[in-house]
């Protein structure tokens, strides 16, 4: 349940919120070059498996406290919230041990293996009191929220109809986290899990879930289209590929109009609202700075200083289902990992 507002806060007014990271690959260094964007934040610590890796990445972002180990991070008392950066198979147990040396959590997408894996994680945040969130930053980049404004307000009528795709050509290297089944390979936790969260956002959680996909030479996926119905009779079409670069939309039908975004989709900056038999809207939101991800440490922020333990933007029930319809298709596929449960 979403903590209500008037709870103790976790931040003190005037404060910055104090982060670290855990993992210093690709997106790390993407979100560290974006936290002067957030309102108010500040990169005190990282963690990495080698101290000279933590050393070369606190030299580049100007970071204070670099710890060989991810452990000692957890328990650095200057830090208030941890960004978990690494490989999807590590994210449940980082999290869980961050969140018992009584830190918050931002985690990467996808947020874990399997639905086990993301109820533990859950779990193990209600039983410390401590704030958990999926970084799904798409869902906070202002374009959004002006998109569920549009479709909560009712402006294009009952939602029937979704479709939303992905994809890049990706350069095959089976020790590349994309097609290691044991750093988690395979397009739908990497890339697909942008729009099934997508269509979760606008429609919930499905009553059918089915897909396709071709698996590759490490039998992950690589190649996929999901199916969803949904309570309402509504429809969703979602598609990834690691095979060929789509141009990459996504598309909201109402039965009274439909809202189209703009390639990329998933890092929105324009969108359309088009009605029959009237001239489309167009709506602009390109970023004036940074490349987006400061708005989901906005939202971690305005967590911590109403005292919520989860936001309402990404609540952790909507990511728990989130997994299950992917692992749902990913064992309909034959797709298996060395920590899946069953
Ligand atoms: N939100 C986004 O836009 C976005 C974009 C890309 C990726 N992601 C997500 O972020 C996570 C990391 O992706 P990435 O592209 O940054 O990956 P990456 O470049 O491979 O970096 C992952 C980092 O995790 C650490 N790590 C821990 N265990 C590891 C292992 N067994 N093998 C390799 N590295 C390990 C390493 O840091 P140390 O050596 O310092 O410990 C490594 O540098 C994934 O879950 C991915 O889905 C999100």
């Amino acid at each position: 349940m979403v903590t209500e507002p008037g709870n103790t806060p976790f931040i003190q007014p005037g404060q910055p919120v104090r982060w670290g990271i855990i993992g210093t690959g690709k997106i790390a260094g993407i979100f560290a070059n974006d936290i002067p964007h957030a309102d108010n934040a500040t990169l005190q610590a990282v963690g990495s498996r080698s101290q000279a890796s933590a050393n070369a990445f606190g030299d580049t972002y100007n970071i204070p406290r670099r710890y060989d180990g991810y452990e000692d991070l957890a328990n650095d008392p200057e830090v208030d919230v941890v960004y978990v950066a690494t490989p999807h198979p590590a994210h449940h147990d980082v999290t869980i041990m961050c969140l018992e040396a009584g830190k918050h959590v931002l985690c990467e997408k996808s947020f874990a293996m399997n639905a086990a894996e993301a109820q533990e994680m859950i779990d193990a945040a209600k039983k410390n009191n401590r704030f958990l969130m999926e970084a799904m930053w798409t869902r906070f980049r202002p374009l959004m929220y002006k998109v569920r404004e549009i479709v909560n307000s009712g402006e294009v009528g009952e939602v029937q109809f979704l479709t939303a795709n992905i994809g890049w050509t990706a350069t095959f290297d089976p020790e590349f986290r994309l097609y290691a089944p044991e750093l988690g390979g395979g397009g739908l936790l990497d890339a697909g899990v942008y729009p099934v969260s997508f269509a979760s956002m606008v429609l919930g959680k499905p009553d059918q879930v089915c897909g396709v996909a071709t698996l590759g030479q490490t039998n992950v996926d690589e190649n996929a289209i999901i199916a969803m119905h949904y309570p309402s009779g509504a429809v969703a079409s979602v598609g990834f590929t690691i095979r060929s670069s789509p141009v990459s939309l996504g598309m909201i039908c109402g039965t009274r109009g439909t809202i189209l975004i703009d390639h990329d989709w998933h890092r929105p900056t324009t969108f359309s609202l088009r009605k029959p038999g009237e001239e489309p809207q167009h709506f602009d939101y390109t970023l004036k700075a940074g490349v987006g991800y400061q708005f989901e440490m906005n939202e971690v922020e305005r967590c911590l200083r109403e005292g919520r333990t989860e936001s309402d933007v990404m609540p952790l029930s909507e990511t728990l289902t989130i997994m299950e319809t992917m692992e749902s298709v990913l064992r309909e596929w034959g797709v298996r990992y060395p920590s899946d449960r069953n």
